[in-house]
């Protein structure tokens, strides 16, 4: 590459790269694999080994992920925290113990030390006299947040250490982590509750770890392993990475079981090789093996590479299963919101076992940033819990492509002309009565955290649609068993069934029905916000995005959102129609002290029989009751459904009372 070329290209990745650390760090939400962040980052490594000249400052080739966002302390770590080169290969692993081997010929023969590599977020530990002091996260590698209150919520970190021989003041360095089971168990739960779901458990561990209520963080069931102890002019009581380990252990930190020691790098090649085809199989993110010279010795005589990475450890990586395929179209679909999602349909390729065909491309800024064209040969992965993505183009010399992608003016569904709100990556149709908006948003209406009618899926919603019987939400209230009855699918019981729940949907309250129309940027909690505050949806609609806007936890984008909601007369009529057929615009709050559970606190666990758990906490509530997240002596009782988990067992060791949904029920006198 030429000077002039060169100098551009790094300027170009820098940027991507920059791009690519804010969303991951900051905004905890990747918008890159990390193969290609990878791939574009030792792109970079690269140009700048062979053009020196290239080589800036602030490069990120110089630090180690985002500079800390700036809700929390800064906590300047002691010795800073270091990230980890990558080996992709046999080969690579190699060239990395021949250039240790140059500084320190032992390397070959002192051993080698094999962990997983948690794919979590790492933090780190302050202990002074063996009691837990600070706990922050990586930050920029110097500084990171003050995560303190947070991290005491992660279950097992040890507060008080056992055993004896600390240093007195230590930095553990470790890994917080969501479990798979409980990132999934946690994405039912947020599904259900309309909330958005999470792209990865490391994400969602990240995302946790940076609440700012703690309470927030312990509700999502974080766990930590540990592994590395800096301790600046204090002596170990150790001598290798794998005592380490166990000393660990004994003071009380959890550890990952699978390690193991090598006598040399063809012993160590043969236990990465066991290794790797169970890291997929662990109940956590593993991304790989880290590699690390056994004795701690040699760790401080290799030292590291400039304030990046330790010469002494490295992480063997798998790339994940990359295909190359046709992209054939670029398609889109209308949320319910009227957020255009562009997605990908592919020639079929089998990715890990899975036959893919479609894949999504996020947005059209992605679109754009990486040229992706329609007839394109494309790179798609299926990483961990991931969706299918494309990653982008694959190029070929001599090969004509198609014209580069242009996003729709458009919404392809309804016509409109759409939106792009200024500092939003997604384009909106504007139209409410678009059929793309109006499919998603009644499957949405009908959902079960939503207005929960039970026998309205997707499918069921495009026939009535399909057959004319319904054009919005309001119309579900008007249809009768006879009219469902000449669908296909439908026999007298199912249709009167539907017609049933459909009618009992009338009495929610005003809260659920808020949620339920589908407002942008109106999630479940600000629903219950508005309604709480304003008590009837008269009074909402009446209220100014100002005076919106003053309430707490509520903040622009949703009160902007609401006035305009309210401002256009197609939704004024939806809403004054939904009154007249009688639907509930009214929040039940029952007084202090009031209802027949006032002054009671529980705790919703596991899966109930019928009600959802929105359902039963809106009902606990408008019985005068409390719902908190954790058990504690002064929790009334604890309701438990299908499936439930710790907090059945903490109420049992506190001895506080366990009831069902029947139980409940009768409690608060109501019916579901
Ligand atoms: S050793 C100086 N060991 O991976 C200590 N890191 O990509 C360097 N990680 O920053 C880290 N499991 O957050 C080490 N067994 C393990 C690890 C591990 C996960 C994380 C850690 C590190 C990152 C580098």
């Amino acid at each position: 590459m030429k000077g002039g070329a060169a100098a551009a290209r790094a300027a170009e990745l820098r940027r991507l790269i920059e791009r690519a650390n804010h969303a991951y760090y900051v905004l905890d939400t990747p918008e890159i694999s990390d193969a290609e962040y990878d791939r574009l980052f030792r792109e970079l490594q690269e140009l700048e080994a062979k053009h020196p000249e290239l080589r800036t400052p602030d490069s990120p080739t110089h630090r180690v992920g985002a500079e800390p966002a700036s809700a929390f302390k800064k906590h300047r770590h002691l010795v800073p925290m270091l990230s980890l080169a990558n080996a992709f290969t046999e080969a690579e692993l190699a060239e990395w113990e021949e250039r240790n081997a140059r500084l320190s010929p032992e390397v070959t023969t002192a051993g080698y030390t094999l962990e997983v590599k948690i794919d979590g977020a790492a933090v780190s530990l302050t202990y002074q006299d063996g009691v837990f002091v600070t706990g922050a996260t990586r930050g920029n590698g110097v500084e990171g947040e003050d995560v303190t209150a947070n991290l005491r919520t992660v279950l097992d970190v040890p507060l008080r250490l056992h055993g004896k021989g600390w240093p007195k003041l230590m930095e553990v360095r470790g890994e917080v982590y969501l479990s798979k089971s409980r990132f999934a168990e946690l994405n039912k739960e947020r599904e259900r509750s309309g909330e958005p779901t999470f792209a990865n458990p490391r994400n969602s561990a990240a995302g946790a770890l940076r609440q700012l209520d703690p309470k927030i963080t312990r509700s999502r069931g974080l766990k930590i392993f540990c592994f590395h102890i800096e301790a600046p002019g204090k002596k170990l009581p150790v001598a290798t990475q794998h005592d380490l380990l166990q000393q660990l252990a004994e003071w009380g930190f959890p550890v990952e079981p699978h390690h193991t020691l090598a006598a040399d790098l063809a012993a160590a090649n043969r236990e990465i090789a066991k290794l790797e085809p169970l890291l997929d199989k662990l109940d956590y993110g593993a991304d790989g093996v880290v590699v690390k010279v056994n004795p701690l010795e040699l760790h401080a005589e290799l030292g590291t590479v400039g304030d990046r990475e330790p010469r002494w450890a490295i992480a063997r990586k798998f790339a994940p299963e990359v295909r190359v395929t046709t992209l054939k179209e670029i398609r889109i679909n209308v949320g319910r919101t009227g957020a255009l999602n562009p997605y990908a349909v592919l020639e079929p390729v089998e990715i890990g076992g899975v036959t893919v065909s479609t894949a999504t491309l996020h947005n059209f800024a992605l679109i754009k940033a990486k040229d992706i064209r329609e007839g394109d040969l494309v790179e798609v992965t299926r990483a961990g819990e991931v969706i299918p993505q494309v990653l982008g183009p694959v190029i070929k010399k001599g090969v004509r492509r198609g014209r580069p992608y242009q996003p729709p003016e458009r919404c392809p569904v309804c016509k409109s002309k759409v939106e792009h709100p200024q500092g939003e990556v997604m384009v909106y149709c504007p139209n409410v009565s678009c059929p793309g908006r109006v499919f998603e948003s009644i499957v949405h209406f009908a959902s079960r955290g939503a207005m929960d009618i039970r026998g309205l899926g997707p499918e069921r919603v495009k026939a009535l649609l399909d057959a004319k019987l319904i054009k919005d939400v309001a119309d579900l209230y008007e249809i009768t068993p006879l009219q469902l009855l000449a669908l296909e699918g439908f026999a007298e019981k199912s249709a009167g069934q539907l017609v049933d729940a459909i009618q009992a949907s009338k009495d929610r309250p005003l809260s659920t029905l808020l949620f339920a129309l589908g407002i942008r940027h109106v999630g479940v909690q600000g629903a219950r916000l508005l309604a709480r505050h304003f008590g009837t949806m008269k009074a909402l609609a009446h209220a100014s995005a100002d005076r919106i806007n003053q309430i707490r936890g509520i903040g622009e984008a949703i009160a902007e959102a609401v006035a305009g909601f309210f401002a256009e007369p197609k939704n004024r009529k939806l809403i004054e129609r939904l009154e007249k057929l009688g639907l509930n615009m009214k929040e039940p709050i029952a007084a202090e002290g009031e209802g027949p559970l006032a002054g009671q606190v529980y705790v919703i666990t596991g899966t109930l029989p019928s009600l959802s758990r929105v359902r039963a906490a809106e009902l606990i509530e408008a019985a005068g009751g409390h719902v908190t997240d954790g058990v504690s002596k002064k929790t009334t009782a604890v309701v438990v459904g299908a499936d439930a988990g710790s907090k059945l067992e903490k109420a049992k060791a506190l001895g506080v009372p366990v009831i069902d949904e029947a139980e409940l029920l009768r409690r608060a006198r109501a019916k579901p």
